[in-house]
């Protein structure tokens, strides 16, 4: 570990002099003579005085290093069945005709541009363009319903939104213009125009409003780079918090471009020209890190996927991808290797398919149970590398780097604290605690590059969110514990933020859904386990007195309105009805206890509930069946 020591032990002692060193991987349009601004805490800015553009970074200039023939981007989509692959010069040629459309749009320097997308080149195409334009992208998840997408568009306020005719999911497309035409009809801020990608599997009726992606970029000009301040905003992204309204978690230029370009060499291991595939969605942050930033800066080849990891053609849906393209290193999250394992449990698949090229398997984005890290281990014969880290972070908090020697994995936990991050373990008074005795993980001020500055146009929630409840500290918002050798622990997370099949989902949003149901007195949205998807969120509803449903029609309208209003990806499947709910004798609702019933803990009857009798009969409802 005398290594990965050092560099820890450097990282935090001597940030200026370990980032400023980092620094030098990427281009620069005006190079960085302060590294740290911390004039303003809680808030601080990396390479407060350099200018950059993060497009010329993960294309121009790998082009004009002589690389423009290399593979930049292989779209691999088994349910379009097809497959395609463009250059680094041809990426470039593209992006730059792309950034030249929202260009003659008026899309100009710290201009919001909302991207909905799925899984299809474009939308790289499209994040690239506005990094290089200088504008600030937003992308939303397509699996979230209009409602969500219009809450989006409200706090974002895009002069334009990208989005394409339809997305297509292994048993049904699904049509994206309708949900784009329903949020904006929802939505009190009206976007200039829309420009949508038109797919043949469901083309969309194009109204005054809209464009279409070919056309537009048939008839444009390109546009070069635009040279932003390392600090300003390369884009928004929208994540649950506690309430129902979504944080827009901000990210700069500098210093993202700066830790992705560490973290792509020094804990994944990827060099220029390796081909790298983060199975996940560009809507989320491994999405926006690790299929489109990261690899594309790095110089390395990146895989952008649609489909799932079962079915089409089998359970070695993976595998396939992984032979046929010569892929390095997978990054997914735990659940799709769940989902494999429970179809092809002997993995016979992976021999099946013949893999020789994979040296690593990245998890993250949930817990990596131990049946899934020795499964995953046994089949594959690789390094399997938990990782853990949140959007707001925009790369690991912790692993056992690949590209730094003497980190040995550990099952259980996700490895070692990443440079800059000052991790400690917090009793609720703010002590210290012990190793090995659990508590509130989180990070002393200031973040490493490529965290969250703060939370769009919204100082004050940020401070709120993350700062207030241990001054000088940044809460993570999960609990755990690190050991005698520093490998950290994380039990999950000590709020109401759920994590489904790796998808990040507030309890609160589903709450206000269930709640709004006539018949509904009360109600809490809770996370029990589930096999396959880690988690999934269950609601416990008190009727109205008089109230004349049943049981069986009222889960029916809930989950259906859930589904409608939040989105399919959910997934609440599950509406009990109870008498009470258990609270506090101040009328708060007891939620951790009711966690720790559905998760199978016996916990005492905490001292301050209302009536124990009530959380007696919930622990007959709720305890999990042998
Ligand atoms: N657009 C529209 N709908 C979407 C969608 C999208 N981009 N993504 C998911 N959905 C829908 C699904 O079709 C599904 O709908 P259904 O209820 O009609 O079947 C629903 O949302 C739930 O999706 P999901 O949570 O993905 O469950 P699943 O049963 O379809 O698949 C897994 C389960 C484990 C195979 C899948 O979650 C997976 O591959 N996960 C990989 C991990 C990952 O991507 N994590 C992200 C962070 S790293
Ligand atoms: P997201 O912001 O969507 O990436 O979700 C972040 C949350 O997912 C974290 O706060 C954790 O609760 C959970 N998470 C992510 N990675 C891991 C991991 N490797 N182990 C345990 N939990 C994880």
């Amino acid at each position: 570990m005398d290594v990965y020591r050092e560099l820890y032990r450097r990282s935090i002692a001597e940030p200026e002099a370990f980032w400023a060193e980092a620094a030098t991987s990427v281009t620069w349009d005006r190079d960085p003579v302060r590294v740290l601004d911390s004039g303003r805490p809680p808030f601080h800015r990396w390479f407060p005085d350099a200018a950059i553009n993060t497009c010329r970074n993960a294309l121009d200039r790998h082009v004009e290093a002589g690389h423009g023939a290399r593979t930049a981007l292989i779209h691999d989509s088994p349910v379009t069945g097809t497959t395609s692959s463009v250059s680094y010069a041809q990426l470039l040629d593209v992006t730059a005709r792309f950034a030249g459309v929202l260009r003659g749009l008026g899309v100009g320097k710290g201009d919001r541009v909302v991207i909905s997308m799925p899984m299809v080149p474009q939308a790289v195409i499209a994040m690239l363009a506005c990094a290089r334009i200088g504008a600030v992208h937003s992308v939303v998840f397509g699996g979230f319903a209009a409602k969500e997408l219009a809450v989006r568009i409200d706090d974002a306020r895009p002069k334009v939104v990208v989005s394409a005719s339809c997305g297509i999911e292994a048993s049904r497309v699904i049509p994206y213009k309708p949900m784009l035409d329903e949020a904006l009809r929802l939505a009190h801020h009206t976007p200039e125009r829309c420009v949508i990608l038109q797919r043949p599997q469901a083309p969309a009726d194009l109204g005054d409003r809209d464009l279409d992606w070919d056309e537009a970029t048939a008839a444009a000009e390109p546009a070069d780079c635009v040279t932003v301040a390392a600090a300003d905003p390369l884009y928004i992204l929208y994540t649950s918090g506690t309430t129902g309204r979504p944080k827009g978690v901000v990210r700069d230029n500098g210093g993202h471009a700066v830790a992705l370009a560490w973290s792509m060499r020094h804990i994944y291991g990827i060099d220029p020209g390796d081909v790298w595939w983060a199975a996940s969605d560009v809507g989320w942050v491994v999405g926006h890190s690790y299929i489109v930033y990261a690899p594309l800066i790095a110089g390395a080849t990146t895989v952008i996927y649609e489909g799932k990891p079962v079915g089409t053609p089998d359970a070695g849906a993976f595998w396939r991808v992984i032979a046929e393209h010569d892929v390095k290193a997978l990054f997914t999250a735990p659940t799709a290797i769940r989902a494999i394992k429970k179809e092809d449990p002997e993995g016979a698949l992976f021999a099946q398919y013949g893999v020789s090229s994979l040296r690593s398997l990245f998890l993250a984005g949930e817990r990596l149970d131990t049946d899934t890290y020795a499964w995953a281990t046994g089949v594959l014969g690789v390094p399997v590398v938990d990782n853990w880290w949140q959007t707001e972070t925009g790369w690991p908090i912790t692993a056992a780097p690949r590209g730094v020697d003497g980190v040995a994995l550990r099952p259980g936990s996700p490895g070692v604290p990443m440079p800059g991050y000052d991790l400690r373990i917090l009793d609720p008074a703010g002590n210290e605690c012990a190793p090995g005795q659990d508590g509130a993980v989180v990070l002393g001020l200031p973040l490493p590059p490529g965290a969250l500055p703060t939370l769009w146009q919204d100082d004050e929630r940020y401070v709120a969110s993350y700062l207030s409840q241990y001054p000088g500290y940044y809460l993570t918002g999960d609990g755990g514990h690190v050991d005698e050798d520093g490998y950290v622990f994380v039990t999950g997370r000590i709020d109401d933020v759920i994590n489904v099949a790796g998808h990040r989902l507030s309890t609160g949003v589903i709450e206000e859904v269930v709640a709004s149901h006539p018949d509904v007195a009360e109600c809490a949205v809770i996370a029990v386990p589930d096999e396959l998807k880690g988690q999934v969120p269950r609601a416990l509803a008190v009727l109205k007195a008089g109230a004349e449903t049943t049981p069986d029609r009222l889960e029916r309208e809930i989950v259906a309105e859930v589904r409608g209003q939040v989105g399919a990806v959910a997934s609440l499947k599950q509406v009990t009805v109870v008498p009470a709910l258990p609270k506090t004798r101040s009328g708060k609702i007891l939620r951790a206890a009711m966690r720790d019933i559905a998760d199978g803990r016996d916990t005492p009857t905490p001292a301050t509930v209302e009536d124990p009798a009530v959380l007696d009969a919930l622990r007959r409802t709720l305890r999990p069946q042998p």
